[in-house]
C-alpha cells in the first residue's frame, strides 16, 4: 500500500515547487499524472525532462481560475481516465500587502486562485472522483492559514477557508469514497519564496522561529501529499498536517 501504482491522479500547479516534486513523486509511486501550469513552455519542458528520465506524464496548459480551461481538464480526463483516483489543489499564489494597499483586483485574485478555483475544480471533478470509489483529495494550504505569518491578509483568508473547504467537503463525500484533507507546509525552497530565501534578515526571523533551524525542501512537503493520496491512509480525512519544522508550537 506503501504506492500509488495505477492511481489516476491530476496536481494542480506542478511544473515548479510542491507540485512539481509531487509529479515526481507520484511517478516514482506508480501513478499516471496530469499535471496543469499557465506556461505551454514549462509544461513541455518539464514533460520532456520526465521522458528523458523514463517517466510519462502529460501537462495541460490551464489557469485553475478560467472556467473554460478547468472544463479542459475536466474534458481530457472524462476522455482518457474517465475515473480520477487522486486530485491534488496545489497551485496558488500571493500578492504580499498591507491591507490597505490592495486594489479590489488583486485581492480577488488571491482568492479566486487560491480559494475558489480549488472548489470548483473539485466540484467540476466529483463525478470522476466518485467513480474512483476510492478517491483523495488533497488540498495545499499554509501555516498562514492558522497563524499570522506577514503574508498578507488575502493570502492567509484564502488558506483558513481552504482548510475549512476540505473539512466540509470531507464530511459532505465520505459516502461517496471521496477522503479531503489538506497539508500546510511553513517557509519551503520554491519559486514563490525564492526572494525571502535570498534576504538574510528576513531568513533570521524564519529560521529563530523554526525549531529545526530550517525551511522546508519541496520533497519534505510531496512525501506528505503522497501519503494522503494512498491507500495507507485511509482512515483519514478532513484532517490538515501541518509541515512548519515545529515553527506553530513554538511559544518562545
Ligand atoms: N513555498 C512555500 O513556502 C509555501 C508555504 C505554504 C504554502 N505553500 C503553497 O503551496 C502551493 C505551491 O507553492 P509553491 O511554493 O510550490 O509555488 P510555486 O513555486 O510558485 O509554484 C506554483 C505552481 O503553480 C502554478 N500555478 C500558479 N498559479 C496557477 C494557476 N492559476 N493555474 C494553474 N497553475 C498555476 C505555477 O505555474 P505557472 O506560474 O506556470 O502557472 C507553478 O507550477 C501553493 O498553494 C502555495 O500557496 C507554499
Amino acid at each position: 500500500m506503501w504506492k500509488l501504482d495505477n492511481k489516476k491522479a491530476l496536481i494542480t500547479g506542478g511544473t515548479k515547487g510542491i507540485g512539481r516534486a509531487s509529479v515526481v513523486e507520484f511517478l516514482q509511486l506508480g501513478a499516471d499524472v496530469l499535471f496543469t501550469s499557465r506556461s505551454e513552455e514549462d509544461i513541455r519542458a518539464f514533460e520532456k525532462e520526465l521522458s528523458e528520465k523514463g517517466f510519462k506524464a502529460h501537462g495541460i496548459e490551464a489557469d485553475s481560475a478560467k472556467k473554460e480551461d478547468r472544463e479542459k481538464i475536466k474534458n481530457w480526463i472524462d476522455k482518457h481516465w474517465g475515473k480520477l483516483d487522486v486530485l491534488v489543489n496545489n497551485a496558488g499564489i500571493n500578492i504580499r500587502k498591507k491591507a490597505n494597499d490592495y486594489s479590489e483586483e488583486e485581492f480577488r485574485k488571491v482568492l479566486e486562485i487560491n480559494l475558489i478555483a480549488p472548489f470548483e475544480i473539485s466540484r467540476l471533478l466529483y463525478s470522476n472522483l466518485k467513480k474512483s470509489g476510492n478517491a483523495s483529495i488533497i488540498n495545499v494550504a499554509s501555516s498562514a492559514a492558522i497563524q499570522d505569518v506577514g503574508t498578507g491578509t488575502p493570502y492567509a483568508m484564502s488558506k483558513s477557508g481552504l482548510l475549512q473547504q476540505s473539512r466540509s467537503l470531507a464530511v459532505e463525500w465520505a459516502q461517496e469514497g471521496i477522503r479531503v484533507n489538506s497539508v500546510s507546509p511553513w517557509f519551503t525552497k520554491t519559486p514563490l519564496t525564492e526572494g525571502f530565501l535570498h534576504n538574510e534578515e528576513k531568513m533570521n526571523a524564519i529560521l529563530s522561529r523554526t525549531p529545526l533551524n530550517r525551511v522546508a525542501e519541496a520533497e519534505e512537503i510531496s512525501s506528505i501529499i503522497s501519503f494522503l493520496a494512498m491507500d495507507k491512509s485511509s482512515f483519514i480525512t478532513g484532517q490538515n498536517i501541518i509541515a512548519d519544522g515545529g515553527m506553530s508550537i513554538n511559544a518562545l
